[in-house]
This record gives structure tokens, C-alpha cells and sequence, in this order.
């Protein structure tokens, strides 16, 4: 018997692992999230399975279901939005089934910040632009930010930002970056990234808020960042014509002479 942690994407039902969807189908019972994992996803159980929305139950609630399964030899699909990895509350989960002596595995899935990425269109690293993405968020009642981890702070690499879980702050957001981005830094918010009725807002720092109206979804993605709108950027020498590589060895003296 196992346990199988599946990210199961950031909302459109096909946006699952191959190995996610046979495992749901391998599994009698399927533990899910709540509201943020597509109800299509449950199509994958097998006729019979005993699915739960976790939404309401706490931790000991859902320890005690995956303790049932157990006892009973069953394996288990356990979804959680987007990937595992990020705000998943998978780590607590894990604990209680190691303590439990209960065997598990984790499968990957499409995290939210890749999706509003590609419903952007955009490359969030840019050559000489940005290097480098933040996932972040802000204070909420059930998890406070660690000190340390500010906006400002992250904000003072010139990173480009992925802020979770805050666009109900959104005020707040924009007054803590537009000092190091700029009042002209390219921002988007993309609502629901995925689903049918995903929502898109770019922006700048000083014009999202009359962009946006009284939008109230929080499901929502705040991307900050000069690679969002630049199309001045330098082309990256990886496909560089003269640009010498191991799978594309150029000129008289390769550095990689024996690669093919
Ligand atoms: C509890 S976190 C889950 C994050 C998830 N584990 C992931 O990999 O993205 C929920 C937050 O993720 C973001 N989110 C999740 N799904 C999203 C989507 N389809 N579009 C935009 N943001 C999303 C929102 O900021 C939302 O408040």
C-alpha cells in the first residue's frame, strides 16, 4: 500500500503527468483538495473508488482516511493543486505518514506560476534582463512570512516575481515594489491560469489597480518583472551560430571535438 502525492496542475484537467493520471486510476481511494483541483481529474478513479474532498477536514481527519486505506491494503491518490513542491501542505502530511511508518511517493504536476507564464506567452528569465524567479507570497491568517522574507527584500534583486496568495493585498503589493521596480515596471495578474475562465490584466505598477476593477477571484498570480514586457533583450548565446557546444561543435578547434 501506498500513499501517491500527485500535483495535479494548475486547473485545466489535460495539465496532469501521464504517471498522475494512471496512478488515480490505479488507486481505490483519491483524497482531493478541494476546489482547486478540476473535478475532470476525478473521472481517472476507478468505479467504486471512495473519493473525498478534503476541504473541510482537518489534518487528523485526513490522516485518519489515509489510515483506513491503509488498513485496508489500498493505495491512495492524494491531489493537491499545481505541484507539490509550493504551498501544498504536503510536508505536514508527510510527517504524520513517516511517524505512521506508512510508505508514500510524490509525483510532480504543472505549478500555477508556469501556467500564467504560458498563458503570458513569456520567458520569465530573460537574457541580461532577469535571471532568476522568486516564488513568493505574503502573510495570510494561516502561514506568516519568516523574517527576512519580504517583498522589499526580493524585490531589491530585480528578480522577477511570482507573488501567490496575494492578490487580495494587491494594494499593499504595489506599494512595496513600485520603490525598486519603478511605477513603469511591466506587472500582470492572471486569474485561474488554465481554467475556462482564466482572465488576464497587464499592466504597470502604477496603472494594475484601475486595470483591474473590482475583480474579486483570488485565485489568482501576481507576476513582477522587466522580462515581462522587454523586447529588447540580448538573443541568449546558447543558438548562436558561432557559439561553440557540445551537441554543435563549431570552427577549426572545438572545444567538445569527439561530441556527435
Ligand atoms: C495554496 S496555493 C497552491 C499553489 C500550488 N501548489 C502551485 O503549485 O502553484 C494557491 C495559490 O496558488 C496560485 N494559483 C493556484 N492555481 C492557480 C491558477 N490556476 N491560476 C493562477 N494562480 C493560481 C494562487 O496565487 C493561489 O492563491
Amino acid at each position: 500500500m501506498t500513499v501517491h502525492f500527485i500535483g495535479a496542475g494548475p486547473g485545466a484537467a489535460d495539465l496532469i503527468t501521464l504517471r498522475g493520471r494512471d496512478l488515480i486510476a490505479a488507486s481505490p481511494v483519491c483524497l482531493y483538495a478541494g476546489s482547486l483541483v478540476p473535478a475532470a481529474l476525478l473521472d481517472h478513479c476507478p468505479s467504486g473508488a471512495h473519493v473525498v474532498n478534503t476541504a473541510s477536514l482537518s489534518l487528523d481527519q485526513i490522516i485518519a482516511e489515509i489510515a483506513a486505506a491503509h488498513a485496508k491494503g489500498q493505495d491512495v491518490a492524494r491531489l493537491h493543486s499545481g505541484d507539490l513542491s509550493v504551498w501544498s501542505a504536503m510536508g505536514e502530511q508527510l510527517r504524520r505518514l513517516r511517524a505512521l511508518d506508512i510508505p508514500y511517493d510524490v509525483t510532480p504536476g504543472v505549478p500555477s506560476f508556469a501556467a500564467a507564464a504560458a498563458a503570458l506567452g513569456a520567458e520569465l528569465t530573460l537574457p541580461g534582463i532577469a535571471q532568476s524567479v522568486i516564488l513568493t507570497r505574503t502573510s495570510g491568517r494561516a502561514s506568516a512570512m519568516p523574517e527576512g522574507e519580504t517583498l522589499a527584500a526580493f524585490a531589491a534583486t530585480g528578480a522577477t516575481l511570482a507573488i501567490h496568495l496575494s492578490v487580495h493585498v494587491l494594494d499593499r503589493v504595489l506599494a512595496e515594489l513600485t520603490p525598486h521596480y519603478g511605477a513603469d515596471c511591466p506587472v500582470a495578474v492572471v486569474w485561474r491560469a488554465s481554467w475556462p475562465d482564466e482572465r488576464i490584466v497587464r499592466a504597470t505598477l502604477a496603472t494594475l489597480e484601475s486595470a483591474i476593477g473590482a475583480e474579486m477571484e483570488r485565485t489568482a498570480l501576481i507576476l513582477v518583472g522587466r522580462a515581462l514586457a522587454q523586447q529588447d533583450f540580448a538573443e541568449s548565446r546558447l543558438y548562436a551560430g558561432d557559439y561553440d557546444r557540445r551537441f554543435r561543435p563549431v570552427g577549426t578547434e572545438p572545444r567538445f571535438p569527439d561530441a556527435s
